[in-house]
């Protein structure tokens, strides 16, 4: 049985008001036993989320992290720092860093790295431009991305990563994978690796991100390949996240 898991990237938005929101909401919250959920806030909000989130169910999670523990790198934050603040999880690849940042394959690896280093749970985000998956290369990019990663794990460290596909043409833009795209693309991340370590596969948690909102979760969290969601937009307001977190079971 894997474990579900919703998590919401609030991106360069939200407040500590904001986190002060969900810590109340979630104080009194029912969600589905067994669900873990993440909050992703801006660096400078850690502080007050992890004091809001206190006595709730709610984690934190960082958007990014350096791949060095200290040392002269201006504006840089590591995952050491991060735990301090409680960090349990750490975004990595997300495509607005692989393409407003640049940030390739060898660096994206380097920061999932750095995340197990110290003990932090990396969700590496792999997906396809509109561009590739109008050419027919979607599953060409999805599993070279989660291939460059998962082939240079050791095998424990493979069992400790969290997949959050992402088609980058959903993100941010109100359209939604169908349940249909989205499974078949996680399905076949899962087949992969299933070639190679059919236990850790079964074990391995896919989430789904891009536009998913309170209406579709319900029936893309039902997908069988699904095991949760990176939620962007919507995790901004706490009444749509929280549906969006009940519909996970
Ligand atoms: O990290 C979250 C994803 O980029 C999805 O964002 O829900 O605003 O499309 P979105």
């Amino acid at each position: 049985m894997r474990t579900p898991l919703v998590a919401g990237n609030w991106k360069m938005n939200g407040s500590a008001t904001l986190a002060e929101a969900f810590g109340h909401a979630f104080t009194e919250a029912t969600l589905p036993e067994g669900l873990e959920v993440v909050i992703c806030p801006p660096f400078p909000y850690l502080e007050a989320a992890q004091r809001a989130f206190d006595g709730t169910p709610l984690h934190l999670g960082a958007q990014t992290l350096n791949p060095l523990h200290s040392g002269a790198h201006t504006g840089e934050v590591s995952g050491r720092m991060l735990g301090e603040f409680g960090v349990r999880y750490a975004l990595v690849g997300h495509s607005e860093r692989r393409q407003l940042y640049r940030e390739n394959d060898e660096q994206v690896f380097d920061r999932l790295l750095a995340a197990l280093s110290v003990g932090l749970t990396p969700a590496l985000c792999v997906g396809e431009t509109l561009s590739e998956r109008d050419a027919g290369h979607t599953m060409e990019v999805v599993l070279r991305q989660t291939g460059f990663v998962m082939s240079r794990l050791e095998p424990e460290q493979r069992q400790r990563i969290v997949i959050a596909y992402e088609p980058v043409w959903a993100i941010g833009t109100g359209r939604t994978a169908t349940p249909k795209q989205a499974q078949e693309v996680m399905a076949a991340i899962r087949e992969h690796q299933a070639r190679h370590d059919h236990e850790l596969a079964s074990g391995l948690r896919l989430l789904y991100g891009g536009s998913m909102n309170a209406d579709n979760a319900a029936e893309l969290l039902a997908q069988p390949d699904i095991d949760g969601g990176l939620v962007g937009g919507a995790s901004l307001k706490v009444d749509d996240f929280l549906a969006i977190c009940q519909s996970a079971s």
